[in-house]
């Protein structure tokens, strides 16, 4: 035991072989990885809320972090009465975030170092196809029908293949369960989901019976869309910026559609929804 990641840990954490060995050949500066650890320490279960973190300028030290703190984020998660399965499935977003980085970037690094401290604080779970983040209402950004304070779940979609109907009905009936069962001192009854894929135009403009519409569909859409541009084209093209968009490929309905609209002059949106648990 101690501070060695097993070659098994990092299958389960979904590191690609690259990154394995990237990670495994990447000599972290132990003062840094230290001084976020020694932040990250008090939020496990804390609950804090948006916390500001001092993140490593390397993401790599932010990686060799999480790699330090996995037994201490394993212990938390057997305590609560988390499945194995459920969480090394959490955990796994860390791999599978690497893999989007090289995919955008084309080497190791962690370009969302910071989102993964969300999965090292104990606060999101993947339950089948989705990731939910358990958290209050802040009183900044009200949700109808909630309370100022009130917990809720924030629904992720990670980047792991089609977003059906049946898998979707299978994640909100695991979380239904999960959520009293773990979490009972903080009571949930509504989802929200801020996300490009609630965009009003995204909605009316793919095909209605298609994944994406079906699964916005569910959500009944508050507050006010928030400009976006890079967030359609990073999670259709994982790539930044509007200077090649020639060169994007143009194989799918959603890779036509973002290009498009960016060429028509316009701009794509974050918007906001809730549903009933
Ligand atoms: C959300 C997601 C799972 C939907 O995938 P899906 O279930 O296959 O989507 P749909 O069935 O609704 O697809 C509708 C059309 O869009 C295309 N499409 C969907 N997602 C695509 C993507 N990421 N890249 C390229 N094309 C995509 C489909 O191929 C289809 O077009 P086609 O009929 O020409 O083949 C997928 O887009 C994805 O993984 N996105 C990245 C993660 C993300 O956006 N998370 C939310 C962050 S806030």
């Amino acid at each position: 035991m101690g501070d060695v990641t097993t070659a098994e840990e990092y299958r389960l954490l979904g590191f690609t072989e690259a990154d394995r060995e990237a990670a495994e050949a990447y000599e972290a500066d132990p003062a840094a990885v230290e001084k976020l650890a020694a932040q990250l320490r008090p939020l496990l279960g804390a609950f804090a809320g948006e916390d500001e973190l001092d993140m490593p300028d390397d993401p790599r030290v932010s990686v060799a972090t999480f790699l330090k703190l996995l037994p201490e984020i394993r212990r938390y998660h057997q305590q609560r009465g988390v499945s194995d399965e459920v969480s090394w499935a959490t955990l796994a977003d860390l791999g599978q975030q690497l893999d989007v980085h090289r995919r955008t970037h084309g080497e190791y690094g962690l370009e969302t170092h910071w989102w993964m401290t969300i999965h090292w604080a104990g606060a999101i779970y993947a339950l089948g196809r989705l990731q939910f983040l358990l958290h209050q209402v802040p009183a900044g950004s009200p949700v109808p029908g909630t309370e100022p304070g009130e917990w809720v779940i924030g629904v992720h979609i990670p980047e792991t293949g089609p977003l059906t109907p049946e898998a979707v009905d299978d994640s909100f009936a695991q979380a239904r369960e999960f959520f009293p069962r773990v979490f009972p001192e903080y009571p949930v009854k509504t989802a929200t989901l801020g996300s490009w894929l609630l965009d009003p135009y995204l909605l009316d403009n793919l095909p209605q019976d298609s994944n994406t519409v079906r699964f916005g569909r569910r959500f009944t859409p508050y507050g006010v869309p928030e400009d976006s541009q890079d967030s359609a084209i990073f999670f259709t093209f994982r790539t930044h910026g509007l200077d090649r968009l020639d060169e994007l490929p143009q194989d799918t309905r959603l890779q036509r559609l973002v290009v498009r609209r960016i060429k028509e002059g316009g701009t794509w949106q974050n918007a906001f929804g809730y549903l009933r648990l």
